[in-house]
């Protein structure tokens, strides 16, 4: 079978690690694809939302299966083009996409069926939001409706902090089109978890847990990134939760979004807050996270393809899918000033001394035989080990051995629960 990834991050690498692990896999493409990423496929130069010059290249070189890593291509509808030209593809049409492309979508469509989530309001109009603005309390969180590479939430602590960030996002226009509605709801308190699951219109099966380290820092101190590292399981994620939210929020999704004709197949990623009053969403995506995906995978026993087929097939419920007791974990080394301005080019030295786990690469390039940092997260160190204290010696201990100028990377992953 001849396989083509769209995407070039850390979770397109993983992917493709994976399904280079089926026998039934004989040769795998990634658009674009990275440093790392050509040491295991080929490479070729095109962009992951040209879904055009993508489909044409499927056509011409008779991809079998092409899974789609990134949302920007499924929000703009990949799987229809690739669906009417008779392609195989793994994602979610653009009209069920929408669950991740549109956050008031989102919310609308929880608050219809009942699905556990944060109060909120959606407003489409800075003045009568920051009038507003008082009745959610403090913390509030704003979020631009639309895509904004992970970086459209932000949590306001004071009431001025909000109107700044209502202006930013609304009047100033800092995401763009994004900004062109807000949802503003109330701030949750609790433990954060990360569900993904592999859905196929009508079944969904879980994966294990897995949970996120946001904040740039040591200590969940400065920014939100898109993940700095994660652990997999998440450690509050016990058995009753997660019965709680297959029956409250997995199932009840799947079966709205066929209820809304927007039947939903690929993976759909719940991102939870397990509150005193029970698990709710604070968000949906519509692919694989990125950096669970890098631990999650490593955990994965079963044949990843065999389940791609399943979902297209719509036979995920005859599938005995298969997992380590094993715990795994990821740290991202980024770059210097990473998540808000950083430096690109820099040579990494030492890859070859990391050789205990898995290095994955995000943003990396490869140039006359070195490969060189290409973007914010630049590399993921992954591990599986016995307990999660072994999967973190043998992470740590591999990115000791390797760097690259102003690199950073939080040192408490696994460490903080
Ligand atoms: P998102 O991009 O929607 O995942 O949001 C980024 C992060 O903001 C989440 O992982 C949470 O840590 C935080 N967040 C988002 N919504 C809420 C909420 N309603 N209450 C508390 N924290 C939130
Ligand atoms: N790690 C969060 C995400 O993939 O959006």
């Amino acid at each position: 079978m001849k396989v083509l990834v769209v995407g070039s991050g850390g979770r397109e690498h993983a992917i493709i690690w994976k399904l280079l692990q089926s026998p039934k896999v004989s040769y795998v493409y990634c658009a674009p694809g990275n440093g790392g990423i050509r040491q295991m496929a080929e490479c070729v130069d095109i962009k992951a939302d040209d879904i055009e010059g993508l489909c044409q290249f499927a056509k011409k070189h008779k991809i079998d299966l092409t899974v789609v890593g990134p949302e920007l291509p499924l929000s703009l509808g990949i799987v229809d083009v690739f669906e009417k030209e008779g392609l195989r593809i793994f994602g979610p049409r653009k009209n069920a996409a929408i669950i991740e492309s549109s956050k008031a979508f989102a919310k609308d469509f929880m608050q219809k069926y009942g699905i556990p989530t944060a109060q909120y309001k959606i407003y489409e109009d800075a003045t009568k939001a920051k009038e507003q603005i008082d009745s959610f309390g403090f913390p509030v969180v704003i979020k631009a409706d639309g895509l904004a590479a992970g970086k459209g939430v932000i949590i306001a602590d004071t009431k001025e902090e909000a109107i700044k960030t209502i202006d930013m996002v609304m009047r100033d226009r800092h995401f763009g089109q994004a900004g062109d509605k807000v949802v503003i709801e109330e701030f949750l308190q609790g433990k954060e978890a990360s569900i993904l699951a592999f859905v196929d219109g009508k079944t969904a099966v879980p994966m294990v847990s897995a949970q996120d380290y946001k904040r740039t820092y040591d200590g969940d101190l400065g920014l939100n990134t898109g993940g700095m590292g994660a652990i997999s399981p998440a450690p509050h994620y016990d058995e009753k939760v997660a019965t709680d939210v297959m029956e409250e929020i997995i199932k009840p999704t799947v079966e709205a979004m066929k209820r809304e004709n927007r039947p939903y197949k690929g993976v759909l990623y719940f991102g939870l807050m397990i509150t005193k009053d029970g698990p709710k969403v604070i968000e949906y995506n519509c692919r694989f996270g990125d950096p669970e995906t890098e631990a999650v995978l490593l955990r994965l026993e079963s044949d990843l393809v065999e389940i791609m087929e399943a979902v297209l097939d719509e036979k995920l419920h005859e599938m005995d899918i298969e997992w380590s007791e094993n715990a795994a974990m990821c740290v991202v080394m980024a770059s210097g000033g990473y998540p808000v301005s950083f430096e690109k080019g820099y040579e990494i030295k030492g890859l070859e001394n990391a050789e205990q786990g898995i290095v994955f690469h995000a943003g990396t390039k490869y140039i006359d035989g070195k490969i060189v940092t290409d973007g914010g997260r630049v590399l993921i160190f992954s591990a599986l080990g016995k307990t999660l204290d072994e999967a973190r010696a043998i992470v740590y201990a591999d990115m000791e051995k390797v760097n690259f100028k102003d690199c950073h990377y939080r040192r408490d992953v696994g460490l903080i629960r």
